[in-house]
């Protein structure tokens, strides 16, 4: 992607936060967009998730029946985005924010156990938040379970990084900064 591409595609979405942003409110039943299916769209209404943490302080972030084999979604745990992932019948999360220029890897490609970003295409193990674009960049892990068809996340169980920035697959170079 050329730097005219990538000016492009932020005006198209009114900045990389403010994208993150939108699909975050869709992705938590928010008006601006719609669910991806009727059927996420009916369990979200019709039932509400429990609002009290568990015994272990993890919180319901979504019906078990709303991720799917092989899917990603990114929930609201507390104040943290964070994405989740099924993989061969295992559920897996980690800070929904790319640690490149903070692109929502919940909406990103899963493929066997690793997640590509939809901006410039990095990629993060889902089972240890190693990034495999660059080093020093991996993203946080969470407890995440499943109980009585809710998936709750608890506290982080890695640290991630908080830099930004770094090369495009282009070749183009942004300012690192701390976040
Ligand atoms: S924001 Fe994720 S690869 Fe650029």
């Amino acid at each position: 992607m050329g730097i005219r591409d990538l000016f492009k595609r932020r005006a198209e979405h009114g900045g990389l936060r403010s994208y993150a942003k939108q699909k975050m409110k869709a992705a938590l039943g928010g008006q601006d967009a719609p669910p991806s299916s009727p059927e996420r769209a009916s369990s979200s209404k019709e039932r509400q998730l429990p609002t009290a943490p568990d015994a272990e302080g993890r919180v319901a972030v979504a019906w078990s029946a709303d991720l799917a084999e092989g899917e990603a979604r990114t929930v609201l745990a507390g104040d943290a985005a964070v994405a989740v992932f099924r993989v061969d019948g295992q559920l897996f999360a980690i800070d929904s924010a790319c640690t490149h220029e903070d692109g929502p890897l919940g909406e990103g490609t899963l493929e066997g156990g690793v997640v590509t970003c939809p901006y410039h295409d990095w990629r993060f193990e889902v089972r240890t938040g190693r990034c495999l674009s660059h080093e020093d960049r991996d993203v946080a892990c969470y407890q995440v379970v499943e109980q009585d068809g809710v998936i709750r996340v608890g506290a982080r169980t890695s640290s991630g990084t908080g830099e930004r920035g770094g090369a495009h697959d282009d070749g183009l170079e942004v300012i690192v900064k701390q976040v």
